[in-house]
Order: structure tokens, then C-alpha cells, then sequence
């Protein structure tokens, strides 16, 4: 097998490989794989699987780099922390007890490599009654404060820093002070934000009514709010800062697996993963550029990762320790999985199709329903194996399956530095830049380098003159169809980001993290009008990032900080 990269090397070396409680490092890159395979391996026993030649299996994909699983497993399969999940969803009740357990259970998850999302939609409102001291509630966004500081206190497993996502419904009388909550610069830096909006809000804004704020605590209405309103208000606050995206609860209940558990109210951090609270996800992703040959679609070796990489997945979970006894319930009950891709845009440019064409909208959509229909044959097959998951009984399935969902597209902002792959659905965002913090190590598309040796137009004056820019599309030399199969995230038009959004959406269980681009000119209105897009375009939540915005996005949290 090839040996990995100087990023891979260097970003294992800093977060992942085992080390001592002297702090160090005990184990080389490849033992890190033999490490998680074999930890994972161990589930098969259960099944009267064949131990030996999955952990085999389960080596190769990872070492190949053609599937990695979240960081949680990387890190933690085989250890004493054996926590093995990205994404959390905690309960937050209107009572200090709740507030204070979910702060402790914070802490824990992020001590273990997880991040969480929550609800703070049931706290009552700012300035309302408290019973007991008499006094008045300090509201959600006072509360989300305190459990901003308990993530900067904790570093995850001992290396990064946790995220969070807060959401709140449109309906409650805080929804200003939340939106506008990460104005003021530091305030909040480990929280992404989401406005929860259903069909109510958007009905009223098309009919252009007035629509209802509501005290959760007694379920009185205590104002009316113009809804174009409060929609300026987010896309302005969205057009200042990238906070906060939007959730549409509706459109992600429709898909809730489960509904007689409950209705989904929150997502975890990136927002890939809409659960209930106290469910957990393990995520993972396939490596696409490594699924195309010859400029076509390997199909066959792509089966083949897929059905793997599920099962790989489902024996994580079964292996996989919660440090808090709600969520190994919850989570063996519904056996949520959140299979993804990464390095789409290296495939786009393997078949030579740019980002920006109709064509890559359908070809994402037709890649996306394969992965996914494989996915379900393979969560099928292992229900025939291991059984159903418990909760299917009361499910939407039909048919057995061991997974309450499958698939999910992760912003895998770290495993595809490890994969050395573009990240997620993502385009590019350069072409050749330099990671300071690798000790200034230059790094290049090498799928770019290659084409232009091919055509003839490399020189390493022409690498000098790209460095570092977000665009090479006014470069003179590099010939149209090259510009048009690297266009970055800048060149690629928010229409387009929202297209390629919605094709993966369409055959994905879960949800896609995905940031729209728009350029530093846009108006505040070109944001509300991308809202709009989102929600007739059937996405589950989105995020606008305005470039030269105010950067502090917690997913954009680097490894190699
Ligand atoms: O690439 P990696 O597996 O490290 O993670 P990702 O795909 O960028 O993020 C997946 C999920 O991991 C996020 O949605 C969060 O739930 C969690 N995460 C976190 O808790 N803390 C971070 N610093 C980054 C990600």
C-alpha cells in the first residue's frame, strides 16, 4: 500500500496516535489502523462472524484511505476512553436541574471526542417569573453562555476542542437576542446556531401575516413578530458573522425514522445528524476519489466500500462505550449510522465534469441514490444476520434493517486531511496553498499538478503565481476546460452550492452539513433569497457563508491549530 502523505503524517502524529501518560506518542500510523480494525473486528464474535478476516478487511479500507471513520473511532477504538461517536443530542428541560445535568453530560461527551447539539427551545423566556427564588430567568442564550465555557475548559479526549449547535424555535419571545447572539465578537465561539423555523413561520411569511411568540413555560402568546422581519434579522446576522444557519423542523420530521419516540428538535453541531435527544451517530466516509478509473465511475469497488464500510460502522456501535447510561439506551434502541462521502469534488474532476453544470447536479444525485440504496442493502443484510434494530417495530421501515438510518454527508473537515482528499461535497478552495502550521508545508492538488504536466502548461513559476488564491480562473496560460474542472468554492454561484445541496439531500437519511458560499458583495436580500431557495429546494438546514465574513464558524475548527 502507498504511504501516507506528510498531512496525513503530521495530523496523526498531533491529535491521533496512541500515546503514554508521559503524553508520548506509542504507535506509528499503521498501528493506529491495526489498532481501530481489530478493536472493531471484535463484534463480529457476537454474530459468529469471522473475527480475523474482518479486522483483515476492516485494515485495508482504512489504510487505503477508501473509507474513514469518524475521528471519535480513530481516536478512541481500542482505548480506555472507547467512546467511538461525532455526534450528540442532549435534553434541555426549563428547570436548573435539567440545565446543570446537561452541562455535566456536555463535559463528559466532549472529554470522550463527541460534539452536541441541543434544544433550548423549552427554557422559559428572559425577564419571566422563577418560582422558587422569585426572582427573574436570565433566558436561553444566558444559559447557552455557561455551557460555552465548559466546552472552552475541555479539550475532546485531550485533543481539540468540542463544538456545539444551539438551536431555537422562531416561536420563542428570545429569538432576537439568539439571532444576534455572536454579534458581539468572542461571545459564543464554541456554538454554531440554528433558527428552528416550521411551515407555520413560512406560511406566514408568504401570506404576509403576523405570527405567534410564545412562552414555552405556560404556552401564552406573548407578542406577534412580523416574520420578514425576523428573516432580515437572521440573513443580516447570517451576512455579518455565517451565524445562524436555519433548520426546517417540518421537513426534517417528515424523515424521522422513528416518530413514535419523539419529534426531532435539534441536530448535532455540523448538522449533518437530526436526533432525538440523548441519540448518538458514528459517522463515516468514503473516499470517492478513489471510487473512479479512468475517467468513469468505478461502481463495483464502490459497492464494495459501502456494504464494508456499514458494517464497519454497525460493529463501532455495538463496540462502542457512552459515557452516560440514557444514551446507551437510545442509542441501542435505534442503531442511528451516518455513512457519507468525501472527495466529490476529486471525482467531478476523475470524470471530468465541473462543479458548476447541470450535469454534476445529476450525477451527485444518481452517485448519492446508488450509495444509498447500497448502503440500505447492506443495513438489510445485517438485520438478517444480527436482527432488526430494536425500535423498528414502531419505525416507518418495512423491511428488517439494523439501522434506523444509514446515511449522512459530514463536513469530514478532518478526515479528508488524513484521506487528502477535497472535503465532504465541498468544492475546492484552492488549488495550492501552504498549511503555516505544517511547518509551512506547501500543499497542491495533485489531480491540478498532473493535468497540467499533461497539457503542458506546468511550470513551477505558474504553482508560485496560484499560490494561495481562493480563484484561478484569470490565469491566462490554463486552458478553459482545466479553470472550469477547478473552480473553487468562490467561483462556484450560492445557486449552484444550494443545487448540489439538494441532490445529495434527496437520497440521504440524515442530513448534509454543507456551507452555502456567496461572495463578499452579496446583500443582505441575496441571503434571504438563498432561505428561501433552501426551503423549496427540501433542505433539512443550511448555513451562508459570506466571504470575509467574521470567520469564528466552530466547523471550521482545524486540527492543525
Ligand atoms: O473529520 P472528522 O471526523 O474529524 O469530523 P467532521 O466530519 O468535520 O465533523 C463531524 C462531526 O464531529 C461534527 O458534526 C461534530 O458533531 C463533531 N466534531 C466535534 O465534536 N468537534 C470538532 N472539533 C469537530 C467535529
Amino acid at each position: 500500500m502507498r504511504p501516507l502523505g506528510p498531512i496525513a503524517t503530521t495530523v496523526l502524529h498531533r491529535r491521533y496516535l496512541k500515546r503514554d501518560s508521559q503524553g508520548a506518542v506509542v504507535e506509528t500510523p499503521d498501528e493506529l489502523f491495526h489498532r481501530v480494525a481489530a478493536n472493531l473486528a471484535e463484534a463480529e464474535a457476537q454474530f459468529g462472524g469471522d473475527v480475523d478476516a474482518t479486522e483483515a478487511q476492516f485494515y485495508r479500507l482504512m489504510r487505503s484511505l477508501d473509507f474513514l471513520p469518524n475521528s471519535p473511532t480513530l481516536m478512541n477504538a481500542g482505548t480506555d476512553l472507547q467512546q467511538l461517536a461525532a455526534c450528540f443530542v442532549l435534553p434541555i428541560e426549563d428547570s436548573l436541574e435539567s440545565i446543570f445535568t446537561a452541562v455535566k453530560q456536555t463535559a463528559l461527551i466532549h472529554q470522550s471526542g463527541g460534539g452536541t447539539g441541543f434544544s433550548f427551545s423549552n427554557l422559559r423566556p428572559r425577564g419571566d417569573v422563577v418560582m422558587k427564588s422569585g426572582g427573574v430567568a436570565s433566558g436561553p442564550v444566558s444559559f447557552m453562555k455557561v455551557f460555552d465555557s465548559t466546552t472552552e475548559q475541555i479539550k475532546q479526549g485531550g485533543r481539540r476542542r468540542g463544538a456545539n449547535m444551539g438551536v431555537l424555535d422562531v416561536s420563542h419571545p428570545d429569538i432576537e437576542e439568539f439571532i444576534t447572539a455572536k454579534r458581539e465578537e468572542g461571545v459564543l465561539r464554541n456554538f454554531n446556531l440554528s433558527v428552528a423555523t416550521d411551515e407555520t413561520f413560512w406560511e406566514a411569511l408568504e401570506s404576509g401575516t403576523a405570527y405567534n411568540l410564545v412562552n414555552p413555560r405556560t404556552g401564552a402568546v406573548v407578542r406577534q413578530e412580523d416574520p420578514e422581519v425576523i428573516l432580515g434579522l437572521i440573513a443580516a446576522a447570517a451576512w455579518e458573522s455565517g451565524d445562524p444557519g436555519m433548520l426546517f423542523l417540518d421537513r426534517i420530521n417528515e424523515d424521522n425514522p422513528v416518530p413514535t419516540l419523539g419529534r426531532i428538535e435539534a441536530t448535532n453541531p455540523c448538522g449533518e445528524v437530526p436526533e432525538l435527544p440523548y441519540e448518538a451517530c458514528i459517522l463515516g466516509s468514503v473516499n470517492l476519489g478513489q471510487h473512479a478509473e479512468r475517467g468513469e465511475v468505478d461502481w463495483e469497488k464502490l459497492r464494495e466500500t459501502v456494504h464494508l464500510g456499514i458494517r464497519l460502522l454497525d460493529d463501532a456501535l455495538e463496540m462502542s462505550s457512552f459515557p452516560i447510561p440514557e444514551i446507551e439506551t437510545m442509542v441501542r434502541k435505534t442503531r442511528r449510522l451516518g455513512l457519507g462521502v468525501m472527495g466529490f469534488h476529486d471525482m467531478l474532476v476523475d470524470v471530468g465534469i465541473p462543479y458548476d453544470s447541470d450535469e454534476a447536479v445529476e450525477f451527485a444525485s444518481d452517485l448519492m441514490e446508488f450509495v444509498h440504496d447500497e448502503a440500505w442493502v447492506a443495513s438489510k443484510q445485517l438485520a438478517d444476520e444480527r436482527g432488526p434494530f430494536p425500535a423498528w417495530v414502531e419505525s416507518t421501515h418495512e423491511n428488517p434493517v439494523r439501522n434506523a438510518t444509514t446515511t449522512a454527508i459530514a463536513p469530514t473537515g478532518t478526515i479528508s486531511l488524513i484521506a487528502n482528499c477535497s472535503s465532504s461535497i465541498e468544492p475546492i478552495y484552492n488549488v495550492a496553498y501552504t498549511k503555516h502550521v505544517l511547518e509551512g508545508l506547501e500543499i497542491r492538488n495533485e489531480r491540478f499538478v498532473d493535468r497540467a504536466k499533461e497539457r503542458g502548461f506546468y511550470s513551477p513559476e505558474l504553482l508560485q503565481r496560484i499560490h494561495d488564491r481562493t480563484s484561478i480562473q484569470d490565469v491566462p496560460e490554463i486552458p478553459d476546460d482545466v479553470k472550469q474542472l477547478f473552480q473553487t468554492a468562490h467561483d462556484v454561484p450560492a445557486e449552484q452550492h444550494l443545487r448540489i445541496q439538494a441532490a445529495f439531500q434527496e437520497h440521504v437519511d440524515n442530513a448534509v452539513s454543507k456551507t452555502v458560499n456567496v461572495p463578499q458583495s452579496a446583500s443582505v436580500e441575496d441571503i434571504e433569497d438563498i432561505f428561501h431557495s433552501a426551503r423549496r429546494y427540501g433542505l433539512k438546514g443550511m448555513t451562508v457563508f459570506r466571504s470575509g465574513a467574521r470567520a469564528e464558524q466552530v466547523l471550521g475548527d482545524s486540527p492543525l491549530k
